[in-house]
């Protein structure tokens, strides 16, 4: 009989490619999300009734025991990354709800649970978002010592939040700022990478505990920024922006609804996203690793003036 997975979250951009690829294995998948229409067109991933999405938020607990009953495997990818909005606090969303999708699948009798962290989660640090990563994989382990737990870095693809939002920046404004110099390393990995692990610990038991997962060169910020401009065709100043000064600028433009930076995600930038080299990472679950250099040019190609064949016609 095909396996039920339940993926919270799965309406959002890594959820898109893990349920692709679900839906490929002939998979029942459920979505368990707030927004019920956005999840409906990601339906078509899959054959008639193959993906049902359902109404859940785990920041409130609804919907879960729904959602989980005769599941086989719970595939948690809910996070934000800036509370405000319709979002909850780190606190709701990623630790208590963590905590509150593990143990719904628990008292489910659902024998399988995969949980999306991030690199940098730290019971110690001093941005919320990745203390509160941390205390949700705790939450996971103490429910399910054999939970599957991901740690990514900047996770990049062609309808990512990070190299668009940055090109989109630089069609506009005049200068891409670089927080605390731009000297913040990152190993981007591409979201098919990160959807192909997943998919691994669904199927391999064997894939438990924490995995840091990087993709296979790291950048500073700085280039990641100047990788932006030339693959977008646009050019832009790079401003460096001292730490207090952008701490200052997220802490009063943080409060708004989608704003570009708050002081948590300043807080976070103080640290190098890479893996530590204490956990197994995408070479120990057999995948390659797609690098930036290979995949982000076609994408941000449309930034350029005239669009992306701007070049063809001479703009
Ligand atoms: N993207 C990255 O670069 C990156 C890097 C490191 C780690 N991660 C982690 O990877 C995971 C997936 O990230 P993503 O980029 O795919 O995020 P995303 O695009 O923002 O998607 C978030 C998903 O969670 C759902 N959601 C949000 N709040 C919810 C709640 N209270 N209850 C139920 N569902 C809720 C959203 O749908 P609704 O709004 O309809 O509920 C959406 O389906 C997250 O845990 C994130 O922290 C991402």
């Amino acid at each position: 009989m095909a396996q039920v997975i339940t993926v919270l979250g799965g309406s959002g951009f890594v959820g898109r490619h893990v349920v692709q690829r679900l839906a490929k294995t002939g998979a029942q998948v459920r979505l368990g999300v707030r927004n019920i229409e956005l999840a409906k067109r990601l339906k078509p991933l899959g054959d008639v009734g193959q993906i049902v999405p359902m109404t859940v938020d785990i920041a409130r607990g609804t919907g879960l025991a729904a959602a989980m009953a005769g599941a086989d495997v719970v595939i948690n990818l809910v996070g934000i990354l800036a509370p405000g909005g319709s979002n909850k606090s780190f606190q709701a969303v990623q630790a208590e709800g963590a905590q509150r999708a593990a143990e719904a699948a628990k008292a489910a009798g659902v024998p399988r649970f995969i949980q999306m962290s991030a690199l940098g989660a730290d019971a110690d640090s001093e941005s919320e978002y990745a203390q509160t990563k941390a205390a949700g994989e705790a939450a996971v382990l103490a429910l399910y010592p054999d939970a599957a737990i991901f740690r990514p870095s900047i996770i990049f693809g062609p309808d990512d939040g990070f190299f668009n939002k940055f090109a989109a920046m630089a069609r506009t404004a005049p200068a891409l700022p670089l927080i605390g110099g731009g000297a913040t390393r990152f190993q981007p990995i591409f979201v098919g990478d990160v959807a192909d692990a997943i998919v691994k610990a669904v199927t391999d038991p064997s894939v438990r505990g924490i995995y840091e997962i990087g993709g296979p060169k790291a950048y500073s910020f700085k280039e990641l920024m100047q990788f932006t401009l030339t693959a977008s065709h646009l050019s832009a100043l790079l401003l460096p922006v001292p730490f207090p000064v952008a701490a200052f600028i997220g802490l009063f433009v943080g409060m708004l609804p989608g704003a570009p930076i708050t002081l948590d995600q300043v807080k976070l930038l103080k640290v190098d996203n890479l893996p530590s080299g204490k956990f197994p990472g995408l070479k120990e679950l057999g995948i390659a690793g797609a690098t930036v250099e290979a995949i982000m040019p076609a994408y941000l190609a449309r930034f350029q003036p005239g669009g992306r064949f701007g070049s063809l016609h001479g703009a």
